[in-house]
């Protein structure tokens, strides 16, 4: 087993110089340059939360925003020193619910990339806001802020809908921050769980057809998944959480299908597009095994490195992480991947990408090749297939793109 490295092995405020010159060959033919960053801001608090969610999310009891935003901006400058430069090619402000931080906490948060790292022309920033959050005024900040990029968490266009998920919005409201977000973006994304308790699929494709045709450039539709950890998760243990009337396998068909008719095609398991500028940039990297700095809370981050693939999670308590920022160091973890683990990453989230993922970046991310064998197998299964360059699901494999995942994975 290839010995992971801990946090301590890493003195994160150590000398710039040290740092700077990331873009190093790793080994003989081995390069890692021209790997894409973004930067993950991630924003904790939200004003209720939600029976389903598993996210590091905080019931936002008066928190200080600005010690929260202050302690952000000292992990940026600590992480820019571990990333080395590179142009920065999206933000993305994720929660809980980033809508509720001040305007002014956002600008301050993009101007400070913008100096650390310089951001593209065109660079990609989204944020995700809860319908309730905010009315046209606060979309309009939101904008002069620097966000271009919004992401509505509508997750049903059915008051019961959202009833049975504990949302504290109505359809009105999901319909009005939609039209609204419209007006004052270019860019608008709306999030969809569809297979929520008691939901039948007839009801799923009516609410469907009517959120595609809002003509928003992206749509995430998500599968609900019972976490443990979660309300949902607890009641479902005790047999009192209503499952859906149909199939799942009818609800992924019937989505792709939908989605398919109505112009918007599958790039990613769970996210659909008007045309492939409209593809989330942010999220590719993550599905690319490309790098981003995370901040924030609990946030996660990948930094492609001299020492190997690094995988850092920050404290997940706001308290923790803003005593970690006085001191310099925001991280709870920080490991050196392994090959098998940085390529199990790969898999997993290329997998379940329509372009599925490039056998070369593979090879050199694990160290070595698929098995063979049961690579040929799933092939034959008609779930898998490969061209000279590229390994991806078919569309009959698409929907256990997690368990081709699995199988082909790469051991210690
Ligand atoms: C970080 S959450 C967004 C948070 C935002 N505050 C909101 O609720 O709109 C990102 C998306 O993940 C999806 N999601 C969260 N928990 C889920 C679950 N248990 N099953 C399926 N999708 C989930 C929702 O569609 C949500 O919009």
């Amino acid at each position: 087993m290839e010995q992971a490295s801990r946090a301590t092995d890493f003195p994160i405020v150590a000398s710039a110089a040290a740092e700077e010159a990331p873009h190093l060959e790793v080994s003989p033919g081995r390069k890692i340059a021209g790997r894409e960053l973004g930067i993950y801001v991630h924003w904790p608090y939200c004003t209720k939360i939600c029976p389903y969610c598993d996210f590091n999310v905080y019931r936002d009891r008066g928190a200080d925003h600005s010690a929260l935003a202050g302690a952000i901006l000292v992990d940026l400058s600590a992480q820019r020193r571990l990333s080395g430069q590179r142009p920065v090619q999206s933000i993305y402000f994720g929660g809980g619910s980033p809508a509720l931080m001040r305007p002014r906490d956002i600008a301050a948060i993009i101007a400070t990339v913008d100096t650390l790292w310089g951001l593209v022309a065109e660079a990609e920033i989204s944020l995700e806001c809860n319908p309730t959050d905010l009315g046209s005024a606060g979309l309009e900040a939101l904008r002069g802020a620097g966000i271009n990029r919004l992401s509505v968490g509508v997750q049903a266009f059915d008051d019961a809908g959202l009833k049975s998920l504990g949302r504290h919005h109505n359809r009105a409201d999901a319909i009005r921050t939609v039209t609204d977000a419209q007006q004052h973006f270019e860019r608008v994304s709306l999030d969809l769980i569809y297979a929520r308790p008691g939901q039948k699929l007839e009801e799923w494709r009516r609410e469907l057809g009517f959120a595609l045709d809002l003509g928003v450039e992206h749509v995430s539709l998500y599968e609900l998944t019972i976490e443990p950890d979660t309300a949902f998760g607890r009641k479902a243990r005790r047999g009192a959480l209503p499952r859906t009337v149909d199939p799942l396998e009818d609800f992924f068909c019937s989505t792709r299908e939908i989605a398919a008719n109505s112009g918007y095609a599958p790039y990613e398991v769970s996210n659909f597009a008007r045309t492939p500028e409209a593809q989330a940039r942010h999220n590719l990297l993550y599905w690319r095994a490309q790098d981003w700095v995370g901040v924030g809370p609990g946030a996660h981050g990948r930094l492609t490195r001299p020492e190997g693939r690094m995988a850092l999670t920050a404290f997940s308590r706001p308290d923790l992480y803003i005593e970690g920022a006085e001191r310099g160091n925001c991280f709870e973890e920080a490991d050196i991947l392994s090959s098998a683990d940085a390529g199990n990453e790969a898999l997993l989230f290329g997998l379940r990408l329509a372009e599925g993922i490039d056998r070369a970046f593979l090879r050199d991310v694990a160290g070595r090749d698929c098995d063979a064998a049961e690579f040929a197998q799933l092939q034959a299964d008609g779930v898998l297939e490969k061209s000279s360059q590229r390994i991806r699901a078919t569309e009959r494999g698409a929907g256990l793109a997690d368990a081709l995942a699995r199988r082909l994975a790469f051991r210690h």
